[in-house]
């Protein structure tokens, strides 16, 4: 792929359980449906010239497997790492493969949340997180990538 379309493509990757989004703990982490969610980012995308890929997946080695994919082929990463957040050293080092920016977000606040949600092993390799702010973190963490990929 030339330079010009990989400056192009983002990749949001959505970690285990964020498959059931809409059903899982509304009160958590909203009603929003991936699809809708997916779609919202899709068209934002659209809108300040970012072409947006999804995966998601519920399996450690398939996460780690698809950002080494990307690795050529995306001008920057978005990923909701989920309950792996808290324990992948695998994805940590798969994101250390990786030479464009990398946004860690999150739907809740881990940090008002139980204390094993307070660590992720991503938050030191990733130029930054989102957190907290349900599915409206994804536009930001797609407005921020812009800038950054700009810049
Ligand atoms: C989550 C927070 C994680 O602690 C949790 O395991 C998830 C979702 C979030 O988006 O708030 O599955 O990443």
């Amino acid at each position: 792929m030339g330079i010009d379309a990989m400056t192009k493509k983002v990749l949001v990757i959505h970690g285990p359980n964020l498959n059931m989004l809409g059903k899982r703990e509304p009160e958590q982490y909203g009603t929003s449906t991936l699809d809708e969610i997916n779609m919202d980012l899709k068209n934002h995308g659209q809108e300040i010239g970012l072409e947006v890929d999804f995966f998601q997946s519920n399996h450690e080695g398939a996460i780690v497997e698809k950002i080494q994919e990307s690795r050529d082929a995306y001008a920057g990463l978005i990923i909701n790492p989920a309950g792996y957040s808290h324990s992948s050293v695998a994805i940590r080092d798969a994101i250390l493969l990786l030479n464009v920016p990398v946004i860690e977000i999150h739907l809740s606040n881990i940090y008002k949340r139980e204390a094993f949600r307070h660590h992720s092993l991503l938050s030191d390799v990733v130029f930054g997180q989102i957190t907290g702010f349900g599915a409206q973190g994804y536009i930001m963490a797609l407005d921020a990538i812009v800038g950054l990929i700009n810049q």
